[in-house]
């Protein structure tokens, strides 16, 4: 049975608030899952949300997100890719004093709905009149061991409409630690990019796996078109395949490609190295 810490009325204003509840939306996730481990570590309380938890919640069931947010002094949130879902949620989310917004690198300048419903969610903290605090992720290094491309590279072969753009992927540990200490406060107003210490290609980071595994590896680019197909014919929705592609054009245009130092500044650390996350997630 899941701990609610305090009950709070919808109608009183943020700062008056005594919860310390941390709601983590997608805590099953890539990110989510390791940050409530983290907080969990600190003895700081926490709730892990999701459509599998305890707690249920689904953005697409507004009958669940009361009980979700219930006593929640903070959120973690993973947004929806409904724009319109993200402002309702922050505006219900009344007993909140701070958000910290799981974004993603480029949402500026790369169209598409899940970049949409990041915009939206970035929109509503700022107006929200609680503090915020926005990270924005490179793609994750975990992409390749727990997500879409996993199966590809089991098989032998990743291909995606992608060439020489090199990508300073992110561990997801290192947006966990992020999320935990600026969750602490201090860090009310700023914007994070969070990038891995330097640039790969594609081919270098199946490279690096292949070696980490011992497992024969080959990354192959890929035209848009090509691409598209292959994920129709794996049973993806089109319209996840054509967001793929939107995401893969405002790459090879080099928009995620300059590393950003947001790790560095939260953590007083250096980010965790490609070559680190192969070895430990693939040998
Ligand atoms: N992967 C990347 O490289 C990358 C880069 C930049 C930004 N991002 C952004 O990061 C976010 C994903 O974060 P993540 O990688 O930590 O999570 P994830 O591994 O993609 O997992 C998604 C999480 O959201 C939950 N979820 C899915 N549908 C839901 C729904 N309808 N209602 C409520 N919860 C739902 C899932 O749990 P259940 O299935 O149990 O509901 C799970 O906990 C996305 O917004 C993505 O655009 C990703």
């Amino acid at each position: 049975m899941a701990v609610v810490r305090c009950a709070m009325s919808a109608w009183r204003p943020r700062r008056l608030t005594g919860c310390m509840t941390t709601v983590v939306l997608g805590g099953t996730g890539k990110t989510g899952r390791r940050l409530v481990r983290t907080l969990r570590a600190a003895g700081r309380p926490v709730r892990a949300v999701s459509r599998s938890t305890e707690v249920r919640f689904d953005w697409s069931s507004r009958d669940t997100w009361a009980a979700a947010l219930a006593g929640a002094s903070a959120v973690y949130l993973v947004a929806p890719s409904d724009p319109v879902l993200a402002g309702l949620f922050v505006k219900q989310a009344t007993s909140v004093r701070r958000f910290v917004v799981l974004s993603g690198r480029g949402i500026d300048k790369v169209a598409g709905d899940a970049f949409q419903g990041m915009a939206a969610a970035e929109q509503a903290v700022r107006d929200s009149g609680a503090e915020w605090t926005i990270l924005r992720p490179n793609n994750f290094n975990q992409n390749f061991d727990e997500d879409l491309w996993r199966a590809p590279l089991l098989a032998g072969r990743l291909a995606l409409p992608l060439g020489d753009t090199p990508e300073p992927f992110v561990d997801a540990q290192d947006i966990a630690d992020v999320a935990a200490a600026v969750l602490l406060g201090g860090h009310d107003g700023r914007v994070y990019d969070l990038s891995g210490p330097r640039g790969l290609t594609f081919a270098e980071a199946v490279a690096a796996i292949a070696s980490a595994s011992g497992r024969a590896m080959r990354f192959e680019e890929v035209t848009p078109a090509e691409y598209r197909a292959s994920l129709l014919a794996e049973g993806v929705p089109g319209e996840v395949a054509d967001e793929l592609n939107l995401m893969f054009a405002g790459m090879r245009d080099g928009h995620l490609m300059p590393p950003g130092d947001g790790v560095q500044r939260v953590l007083g650390r250096e980010p965790i190295d490609f070559a680190d996350y192969a070895a430990r997630a693939w040998s």
